[in-house]
């Protein structure tokens, strides 16, 4: 029999192979920001999904708030992605850069000198987080974006949009989950202004929006997925009484911008609270491009949420990790290898590109 995972599917102008897609995991291996040769490999290696999508990235010095994360803005780091996406083709894959600003999830020794760690408001956010010359700092308090800074970080976006695509990407994932620059527009927890981009759901949505509208103008909406993570509760992000207004209304500006398709993160799997089945088959029912389902999928699940066609594209992380052949692992019922989670964001081919 047929398993629906193992299907073609089209994904706006591309043609996937099959409808396993690589779910974005910073590996913090680009050493200076900078893609190198190791994550070409590791990319490369991976090329038997129908779309990779690539770790987060950042549009702006801004956003490089996590150590060794890449960015996609400067001339070094689009030569670098260049020869990822070469690969990747190469190979017979597809390949999506995923772009997040961290914001307020930052640490200024993680950054280069001069940027700036901006959020909707001054408000930190809570814990720490890595640095490699000082280990685990808090988090600081960031800088409430003036009306120019915003304007200046949506131009980012729709530049590193750009970019990415004369670096041979086929499109781009606008990260707007799990807590970073545009999920902490979206959410209460982070937003507390009282202009324009804060308040009402409309307001709140505006950044995101206006982020997917300037990146549409730069590279065209058919190029452009969003990733979301209605009811999240990571980097301090928590659901309010308009979680689910909120997206709707998130849903419906996307369809009349024409974004290719929407991906949403579920992190129960992880421990995090379960995501509103009622709000992700209303989504699912109302999003006029395709829907890639996310968190914890392993085959049976994968085949059975395509069969009740709860979403067209199934994305898995970790088992890709220490799988780079998960594909064929999953067509031959080969055991998976387990990853080692010491080895998630440790520099080096050591739990990269060795197993
Ligand atoms: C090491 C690691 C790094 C991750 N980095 C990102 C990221 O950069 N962007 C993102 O949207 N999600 C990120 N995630 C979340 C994954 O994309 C995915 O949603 C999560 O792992 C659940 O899917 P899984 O059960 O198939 O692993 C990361 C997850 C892991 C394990």
């Amino acid at each position: 029999m047929t398993q629906t995972l193992f299907t073609p599917a089209t994904l706006g102008k591309l043609q996937l192979k099959n409808r396993v897609v690589m779910a974005p995991m910073t590996r913090s291996r680009a050493d200076g920001n900078v893609p190198n040769e190791l994550m070409e490999k590791y990319y490369r290696l991976r090329a038997g999904a129908g779309l990779i999508i690539t770790e987060g990235t950042s549009p702006s010095a801004n956003g490089l708030g996590y150590a060794r994360i890449p960015g996609v803005f400067s001339d070094a780091q689009c030569e670098g992605w260049k020869r990822v996406t070469d690969g990747v083709h190469a190979a017979g894959g597809k390949i999506f850069v995923q772009l997040m600003h961290t914001g307020r999830v930052s640490h200024s020794a993680n950054m280069p000198a001069g940027a700036k760690i901006f959020a909707p408001s001054a408000v930190a956010a809570p814990g720490e987080m890595w640095t490699d010359s000082s280990g685990m700092q808090p988090h600081p308090v960031p800088t409430a974006m003036s009306a120019a800074d915003i304007a200046l970080t949506i131009a980012e976006y729709a530049a590193a949009a750009k970019r990415a695509v004369e670096a041979g990407f086929d499109g781009i994932e606008l990260h707007a989950a799990n807590g970073y620059m545009i999920d902490q527009f979206l959410n209460t927890a982070t937003n507390q202004r009282t202009d324009t981009w804060g308040g009402s759901v409309e307001n709140r949505i505006r950044f995101a929006v206006e982020v997917a509208k300037a990146s549409a103008a730069a590279i065209g909406a058919e190029r452009i997925g969003m990733r979301i993570s209605p009811y999240g509760a990571f980097n301090g992000t928590a659901p309010d009484a308009e979680m689910d207004a909120l997206y709707e209304r998130l849903i419906a500006e996307l369809n009349s911008i024409g974004l290719l398709y929407i991906h949403v993160v579920d992190h129960s799997s992880m421990g995090a609270p379960e995501v509103s089945p009622a709000l992700k088959a209303k989504l699912r029912a109302s999003f006029k491009g395709k829907y890639i389902l996310s968190g914890g999928y392993d085959l049976v699940r994968a085949n059975a949420d395509l069969d009740a066609n709860r979403g067209d594209l199934v994305a898995f992380g970790r088992p890709f990790i220490s799988n780079p052949d998960l594909v064929q692992k999953l067509q031959n019922g080969t055991a998976l290898t387990a990853p080692n989670f010491n080895t998630f964001y440790t520099p080096g081919e050591k739990g990269y590109t060795d197993y």
